[in-house]
């Protein structure tokens, strides 16, 4: 992993401790755990909470004056330039329901700028890291984005909001006008590891609307460093409080855009 810069150690303890997180999330798939509700298909369990609280003591002891913001209750507080973005276990009706795609993200923002981003595939064991101006990695090597030059050619992801029983902007129409232009459509059910899967080259684009800072502070990050783009629909930048996003290899993302709108 040459060309680290200053933002090597900081890479490596997220890796680290994603890793940790990652395989407790593993030892309790499919076993035993408590279930809750935070909307009619959003779910929290008892995986989720502890995972999170093992993350933001492991961060506090070693950057005490950091900010935090988990999905599971931690929320920014400290005023400083560094905040830590965390999705303790994205893909939580997944890890419910024992269908294996599970991750834990990690990101680093300074000054509103991410500069170190993890997600760690907790069943797979397979960890993908990124920091700024230093590419995006897993444990083979270097992540470069897919050369697919065009839709037809391509596999792409996507998800829909756990609103979406009561809201109209629920992708659906987004949804079927891409259907009719690809080779595939997946809905993995982690955004983290969609997002580290156009990295890695095995999906060539992928889009959301209505995610969360914790689910694509990371993954926007390997896209990039692995040669991608990211966007929001209309093609101003992406900033992680923004509610849509469109990541790809960058000629399969120039013919995706255009087929996406907010209200469906
Ligand atoms: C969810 C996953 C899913 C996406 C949802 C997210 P969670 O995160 O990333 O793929 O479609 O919008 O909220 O709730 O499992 O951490
Ligand atoms: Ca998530
Ligand atoms: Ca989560």
């Amino acid at each position: 992993m040459a060309g680290r810069g200053p933002y090597a150690e900081l890479s490596e303890f997220a890796s680290w401790i994603a890793s940790k997180a990652a395989a407790d999330i593993r030892e309790a798939f499919l076993g035993e755990f408590e279930i809750d509700t935070k909307g009619r298909t959003n779910l929290v369990t008892e995986v989720d909470e502890r995972v999170e609280e093992y993350l933001f003591e492991a961060v506090r002891g070693e950057f005490p004056d950091y900010s935090i913001l988990a999905e599971e209750g931690h929320e920014a507080t400290a005023d400083t330039d560094w905040l830590w973005v965390i999705d303790p276990l994205d893909g939580t009706n997944n890890f419910a329901h024992g269908y294996p795609m599970v991750a834990v993200s990690a990101a680093v923002q300074y000054k509103g700028k991410t500069v170190v981003g993890v997600v760690h595939d907790a069943i797979h064991d397979e960890g993908f890291n990124a920091v700024v101006g230093g590419g995006a990695w897993n444990d083979k090597g270097r992540l470069r984005v897919s050369d697919a030059k065009s839709l037809i050619e391509s596999l792409v992801a996507t998800g829909f909001p756990y609103d979406k029983h009561e809201s109209d902007v629920d992708n659906l129409g987004n949804l079927c006008r891409v259907a009719k232009r690809v080779r595939g459509i997946r809905r993995g059910g982690s955004a983290a590891l969609d997002l580290a899967y156009v990295a890695a080259g095995r999906l060539d684009a992928f889009w959301e609307l209505k995610l969360s800072p914790w689910d694509t502070a990371a993954g926007t990050l390997l896209v990039t460093e692995a040669g991608g783009v990211v966007s929001r629909f209309d093609g101003s930048p992406f900033g992680i409080y923004d509610m849509d996003i469109v990541a790809g290899t960058p000629a399969v993302y120039e013919e995706l855009k255009p087929l996406l709108r907010i209200d469906g």
